[in-house]
């Protein structure tokens, strides 16, 4: 069994009276790549962010090679990151670029470019090593930031959102070389990204994010075949029969009902369909004067990541 690299427990993060991260546990293996899936603002870049380092956890540890949350410089020593946005400066090539990161980390001047030349090579860019950075496409810069991450030779890396804005192909060369990278040398690398075939390309793990918690975690087959059957829905029934309504939902195995003011609607999800819901509701003699059926913003991201993924 390939050793833990990574173990997160309970960690959470609050900016203000803002929960950005609720109670993520999690643990990850040598040679693992494990995918964080959500929408926007679900906390994936919050909950790479704390990993690496960057912002210290409001409650909760975690461990990175076998190294506390308490020692965070050690950390560093043993990470790479590629940020959700970083800047280049233009003016270097990659092979300067490389080079100086490399020294940054105690390297020699001739071991420095050894380690970039090596890096540029496993990136695909040799071709590019002495053009400046600015004449980078964005792909290009996505894989020189996936290089910069790896000069330290890491055992866990971090990847914010790598393939957004690249095209299909972009795409692919970057998730082909993350798989690449895992394989290769047992790095564990986490990911974040809104769609869900990069995830199923290259994860072997996933974990979903919604609003901070993790709604849904495992093997990329138990999370889509567990999501598979989700739906959300909106119950319109007369004004004073909500709260009876609300009761007779509550009751249901595998229905959620989501708080919610409004008077004459009730707001619901089910995980394995929405019939029993309704069932109940009309035996407990209820009168629906509407129901909405609609995907949760999980399914919508899903969906739209599956129609919209290459295909
Ligand atoms: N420095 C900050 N100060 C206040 N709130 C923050 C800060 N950073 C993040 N948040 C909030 O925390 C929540 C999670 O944000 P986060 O950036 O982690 O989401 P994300 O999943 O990376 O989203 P995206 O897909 O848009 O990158 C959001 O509500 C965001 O507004
Ligand atoms: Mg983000």
């Amino acid at each position: 069994m390939p050793g833990v690299t990574l173990e997160a427990r309970e960690l959470s993060k609050w900016f203000g009276s803002r929960t950005a991260v609720e109670s993520v546990s999690f643990t990850a293996h040598e040679g693992e790549v494990i995918g964080l899936l959500g929408p926007n603002g679900a906390g994936k870049t919050t909950t790479i962010r704390m990993l690496s380092t960057v912002l210290p956890p409001t409650a909760g540890d975690f461990e990175v090679a076998g190294v506390p949350s308490s020692r965070p410089a050690d950390i560093r020593a043993r990470i790479g990151v590629l940020p959700e946005s970083s800047g280049y400066p233009g003016h270097q090539t990659g092979l300067e670029y490389l080079t100086y990161h490399a020294r940054l980390f105690g390297c020699s001047r001739d071991d420095a470019k050894r380690t970039a030349v090596r890096l540029l090579g496993q990136v695909g860019l040799t071709e590019r090593a002495n053009t400046r950075i600015a004449t980078y496409s964005r792909g290009m810069r996505q894989r020189l930031g996936i290089a910069r991450a790896l000069v330290n030779d890491p055992a866990v890396v971090f990847l914010d959102e790598p393939t957004l804005g690249l095209d299909p192909a972009g795409q692919k060369e970057i998730l082909t070389l993350v798989r690449t990278i895992a394989e290769a040398h047992g790095t564990t690398i986490v990911l974040s990204t809104h769609t869900l075939p990069e995830v199923e390309q290259v994860c072997s793990a996933v974990l979903i994010l919604d609003r901070g918690k993790v709604i849904s975690a495992g093997t990329v087959a138990d999370v889509t075949s567990a999501d598979a059957n989700r739906q959300s829905g909106r119950l319109r029934v007369p004004p004073g029969e909500v709260p009876r309504a609300k009761e007779v939902l509550a009751a249901v195995p595998g229905v959620t009902v989501t708080p919610d003011d409004r008077r004459d609607v009730v707001v619901l999800t089910a995980t394995d369909g929405m019939n029993k819901a309704l069932a109940a509701v009309l035996n407990a003699g209820i009168p629906v004067l509407s129901f909405e059926i609609e995907g949760t913003r999980l399914s919508d991201a899903f969906l739209a990541l599956t129609r919209g993924g290459a295909s």
